[in-house]
């Protein structure tokens, strides 16, 4: 039911810069699969690439029998692709439910003609919508505020809104870029455990780009580690810890290199405290910036 996602070979680049560099990894079904990096390692093009959002000079993504690099966002939406963004995208004066139902739209059936005249058919469907977006809130936290507009609502809960509208078009596989940013630390552990009850009660593949290094650890099947748009290392979250290439490019930030964050040791990929608090330092003051 959910395939694997198999990337290959991708290669995209910007005017003259190489923003990912044949980076090859492939995603098991129903696992956690993180890609992590220092800033400007090539993440977010990644998963924009997998979205249909960017378009790959080279290379290949097959998710089942379908090459996504071929197809339109709408496309990749429909074969069960759903994302977040590194920084908010909700429409901040819908209510979160509009914004759920929002999240709903590829799945509904009803023309907007059917809708307009009120049919009962459209009434029905649009009921059903209403019911599983009711639940998918629940699961996911915001169940009780459902009718305040997602710009009134404090940070991480609009992080959760965000998750739950991707949960809402009913994904395969959902892309996570950087759901804990910004957060404190009772904030990051129950964003950790609410993907793992993803993982676990709906049983989809689950890509995550994350700085937390200690939520990485906690929660990843497996890691893929890229700097610079290449992919440095890949394994299991003990075995990219330990990497020496991985180790190099972290502490390579820290020496003052401008394309990275000189991160700190929380943004290294150390086994931190699992929910240690709010993250100090460049990492969290990038992530508020522009809110
Ligand atoms: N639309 C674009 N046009 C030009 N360059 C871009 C574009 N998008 C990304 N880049 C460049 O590609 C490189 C990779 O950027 P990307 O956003 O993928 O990094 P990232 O790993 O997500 O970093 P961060 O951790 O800071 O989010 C960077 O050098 C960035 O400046
Ligand atoms: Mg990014």
């Amino acid at each position: 039911m959910i395939p694997e996602l198999v990337v290959e070979d991708l290669t995209v680049r910007f005017a003259g810069l190489t923003a990912l560099d044949a980076v090859g990894f492939t995603v098991a079904p129903g696992s956690v699969h993180a890609l992590i990096g220092p800033n400007g390692a090539g993440k977010s093009t990644c998963f924009n690439v997998l979205s249909g959002v960017y378009r790959a000079a080279s290379g290949s993504v097959r998710f089942g029998d379908a090459e996504l690099t071929a197809l339109r966002p709408h496309q990749i939406a429909a074969l069960g692709v759903a994302r977040t963004f590194q920084n908010i995208a909700l429409s901040p004066r819908l209510s979160v439910r509009d914004n759920l139902m929002l999240g709903r739209h590829r799945l509904t059936k009803a023309g907007f003609l059917a809708a307009g005249l009120r049919l009962p058919s459209a009434r029905r469907e649009a009921a059903r919508h209403g019911a599983r977006v009711a639940e998918i809130a629940e699961f996911t936290g915001v169940g009780e505020v459902l009718d305040v507009p997602a710009g009134l609502l404090p940070y991480g809960m609009r992080k959760r809104v965000e998750l739950a509208r991707a949960l809402c078009m009913e994904p395969r596989l959902l892309l996570l870029d950087e759901p804990v940013a910004g957060m404190n630390g009772g904030e990051r552990r129950e964003m950790a455990e609410l993907i793992l009850a993803i993982r676990e009660s709906l049983g989809i593949s689950i890509l995550l780009v994350e700085h937390d290094m200690a939520m990485v650890m906690r929660i990843a099947d497996a890691v893929t580690v890229l700097d610079f748009g290449r992919r440095i290392a890949h394994g299991t979250p003990a075995e990219v810890q330990r990497d020496p290439e991985v180790i190099r490019a972290y502490l390579g930030g820290a020496a003052g290199d401008g394309a990275h964050d000189p991160r700190p040791a929380n943004g290294a990929p150390e086994p931190g405290p699992a929910d240690g608090a709010p993250e100090p330092g460049p990492a969290g003051q990038r992530a508020e910036a522009g809110r």
